[in-house]
């Protein structure tokens, strides 16, 4: 079938939206037709390469949509089901995923391969090249196919948008605060980067009972919104936040400090090591260039102060528990995802939308499509 996509062939230049040529579903794999993708940084970082992703791709990978044909024994879905894109694939039978660890699947060393999760297949071209979804999913097109192994059924009722949400930032930004920091009620929780995780952290870290969460964000917008999300103190950057947290903790300092700035870079580490406690920890969920390693570390306070530096991916979580969790939280009216939607563009201002966000205009930009 011809469908439409946002297309990157050389890293920093923009997203070109093109018709393409999509092949129907092979075993395992569903076609879905895209309701909603939000706009997470890491297309950004396979936008200016930090990402070593396999060009040319579809970008996109955080998304929701409506199941339309299975491929041959397909078992799992039928057409109509509303699903979840998981970027993190799940298969449900190795050693991590059967120890509730889906979050470190196997499946995860291919998903910056080129191709179709199942032996590099590729569906996708366009005039005759072979286009790579991005992390198996593309998002930004009107139709995918996806591995069953990447998509998670979720009730119809969900509107598209936070549906999107979840299937990425929320999980990740929530999970970092919840199950990578382990925010205990009466911590205090200081969140670097009010984003779209940014916002799922505080959320995370309030509903886990934090006393303090400190909102950390060089941009005013952000700060004021992230005190709206349940955080109770805000400063632009990490020195105004050292002096804040020994204020409130009587020099202390934080529980733990969770990372989620646009990038992830080395000289963030030792101002977040000096922002938490003894014993405390700093939880890096962004994404870094990949071939960054040169961090900062003062390593004679690290260990005599036995600190800890934790990584985290997809919130360290589960998608096929957190996703429906989230989601039925969401349905609760415990966690705001409505609100984390600044602003809604069509596929064809993708480009406009990544502006909008390295602007610090939006919270989370969302592409709904008809
Ligand atoms: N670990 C994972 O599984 C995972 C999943 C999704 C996204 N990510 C990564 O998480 C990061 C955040 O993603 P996002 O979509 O929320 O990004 P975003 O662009 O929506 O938000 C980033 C925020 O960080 C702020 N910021 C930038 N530099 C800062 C600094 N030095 N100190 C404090 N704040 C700073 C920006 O003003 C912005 O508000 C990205 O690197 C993204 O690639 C990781
Ligand atoms: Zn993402
Ligand atoms: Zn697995």
């Amino acid at each position: 079938m011809k469908t439409r996509a946002a297309i990157l062939r050389e890293v920093n230049t923009p997203w070109s939206v093109e018709e393409i040529e999509l092949e129907d579903p092979q075993g395992g794999e569903i076609l879905v037709r895209s309701l909603a993708s939000g706009m997470c940084h890491s297309d950004e970082h396979a936008h200016d390469g930090s990402i070593p992703a396999p060009l040319p791709i579809i970008g996109g990978h955080e998304g929701a949509g409506e199941v339309i044909a299975i491929g041959p024994k397909v078992t799992e879905f039928e057409v109509g089901d509303h699903v979840c894109c998981s970027f993190i694939a799940s298969c449900g039978k190795c050693a991590w995923c059967a120890s509730g660890q889906q979050y470190l699947c196997d499946l995860g060393a291919h998903i910056l391969e080129p191709g179709m999760m199942a032996g590099g297949y590729r569906h996708h071209s366009s005039r005759g090249e072979a286009l790579s979804p991005l992390l198996k999913l593309g998002t930004f097109a009107e139709h995918m196919v996806i591995s069953v192994d990447s998509a998670i059924k979720i009730p119809k009722e969900i509107p598209v948008g936070p549906a999107a949400l979840v299937s990425c930032g929320v999980a990740t930004g929530y999970g970092a605060a919840v199950n990578r920091a382990e925010v205990k009620p009466g911590d205090t929780v200081v969140i670097v980067g009010c984003g779209g995780l940014g916002h799922a952290a505080i959320q995370g870290a309030a509903l886990a009972g934090a006393r303090n969460v400190l909102a950390v964000d060089p941009s005013e917008f952000k700060q004021e919104s992230g005190i709206a999300f349940g955080a109770t103190h805000r400063a632009g950057g990490l020195d105004e936040a050292n002096a804040i947290v020994r204020d409130l903790t009587a020099g202390v300092m934080a529980d733990s400090v969770i990372l989620t700035p646009g990038v992830l870079t080395g000289d963030l580490i030792a101002p977040a090591q000096f922002l938490i406690r003894k014993g405390g920890t700093v939880v890096a969920a962004a994404v870094a260039p990949a071939m960054q390693m040169d961090v900062q570390l003062n390593l004679f306070e690290f260990a005599m102060m036995n600190k800890q530096l934790r990584g985290c991916l997809f919130g360290s979580s589960s998608p096929r528990q957190a996703v429906p969790h989230l989601l039925a939280m969401y349905q609760a009216g415990q966690i705001k995802l409505d609100e984390m939607i600044t602003k809604t563009y069509t596929l064809d201002q993708v480009n406009e939308g990544y502006q909008d966000m390295l602007d610090n205009k939006n919270v989370r930009g969302v592409i709904l499509f008809d």
